[in-house]
Parts: structure tokens; C-alpha cells; sequence
């Protein structure tokens, strides 16, 4: 099984991403963020709670999204692989979601972590703010503090990677279609060191 962790900042480009690299490589993509926005648009209780916690740029309790994580991976059990985008963001959450695949005799392949300066994740995201019809990329305080939340809580779980060897920088920058190669090809080259099954 191929199952990659797609990390970056907000506006770094990973549910882009991560839908090409479901579409090329076979896999599912999980993604937090968007699971969430669904339960705000059926306002379950899940989704008001997250509503709040969403339009203030802060995150939602690590056991709330790592009962969602384990929702989706058990309904997909069959599948050839994972991509989860937006999760972990939290050391607690990487930790849980390695508790989650020894359960499940599985393993994470690799967090492939986009690197995008942050001028440029606030022009994204700016950007972003005019289309999308996302509360969270309306208003620059909330986006900095999204931000803020990315550097204190989020960027410490690449040294929880790379103390196992499994994190792999990616420039984030250049079209999608640069960044999609420059993923593909680091897939590649894992694939090629993957046990054969
Ligand atoms: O991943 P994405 O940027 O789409 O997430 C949007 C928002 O959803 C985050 O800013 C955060 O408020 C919330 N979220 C969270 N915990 C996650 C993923 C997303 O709280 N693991
Ligand atoms: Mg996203």
C-alpha cells in the first residue's frame, strides 16, 4: 500500500495536489478539511463546532478528526493506497494516526511536505478568498492566524518524520503542473523502493 501524507502550509497547493495524485497513482484521497466543511454544510453537531473553530483559523480537537481519519480508512479498507491531505496537524494527531495503522498492519510511505514561501501562501490565498466562497480565506487576520497555527502547532511534526526517515521536502512553487512532476516523480522513486507484494 502507498500511503502518503500530503503536508504544507495553507495555500501550499495540496488538495490540488492531492486530487492529480489520486487520479494518477490509484489512491484515496482523505481530506480533513473538506470532510469537515461537509459536516458544516449538513450542520451536523460536528460541523457547528467546526464552523466555529474553521472561521477562526485555529483547529478542531485532535480526537474529532482522528475519529473521522479512522471512519475513512475503514471504509476504504480494500483500497491500493491513501493520500491524507490536511492531517496530521498536530504531533498528537501523527501519533495517533500511527497508533491507528500498526492497528491496521499498515504504514505511512512517506509525508511529502510542499515548500511555498509564505508571500506567496498569502497571495494564494487571497486569491483563493475571491472564489472559493471560503470563510477562512475572506479576512487577513484569520489567514495570518491560520498561518501562525501552521508554524506553532503543524511544522513541528516534520522532525516527527524525519526522525523516521519518511520526510521529503518538495518545492511547492512554479505551475501545478511542475509541482504534480516533481511529486510523481518522488513517488517513483519510492514505489521503487516499496516491498513487492
Ligand atoms: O486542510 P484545510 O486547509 O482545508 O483545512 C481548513 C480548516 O479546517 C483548517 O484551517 C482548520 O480550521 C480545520 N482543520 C482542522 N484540523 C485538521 C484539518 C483541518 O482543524 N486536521
Ligand atoms: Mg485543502
Amino acid at each position: 500500500m502507498l500511503i502518503i501524507v500530503l503536508f504544507g502550509a495553507p495555500g501550499a497547493g495540496k488538495g490540488t495536489q492531492a486530487v492529480l495524485m489520486a487520479n494518477t497513482h490509484g489512491l484515496i484521497h482523505v481530506s480533513t478539511g473538506d470532510m469537515l466543511r461537509q459536516e458544516i454544510a449538513a450542520q451536523t453537531e460536528l460541523g457547528k463546532l467546526a464552523e466555529a473553530t474553521i472561521y477562526k483559523g485555529e483547529l478542531v480537537p485532535d480526537e474529532l478528526v482522528v475519529a473521522m481519519m479512522r471512519e475513512q480508512i475503514e471504509k476504504y479498507a480494500g483500497a491500493k493506497g491513501f493520500i491524507f491531505d490536511g492531517f496530521p496537524r498536530t504531533r498528537a494527531q501523527a501519533q495517533a494516526l500511527d497508533q491507528l495503522m500498526e492497528e491496521k498492519r499498515m504504514s505511512i510511505t512517506a509525508m511529502l511536505a510542499l515548500d511555498v514561501p509564505t508571500e506567496e501562501l498569502l497571495n494564494r490565498l487571497k486569491k483563493r478568498g475571491e472564489i472559493s466562497g471560503r470563510t477562512d480565506d475572506l479576512f487577513l487576520d484569520v489567514i495570518q492566524n491560520r498561518i501562525n497555527v501552521y508554524h506553532q502547532k503543524t511544522i513541528p511534526i516534520i522532525e516527527y518524520y524525519r526522525a523516521q526517515q519518511k520526510y521529503h521536502p518538495i518545492e511547492g512553487t512554479g505551475s501545478i503542473k511542475e509541482v504534480s512532476e516533481r511529486i510523481n516523480e518522488r513517488i517513483r522513486e519510492l514505489y521503487g523502493c516499496l516491498p513487492v507484494k
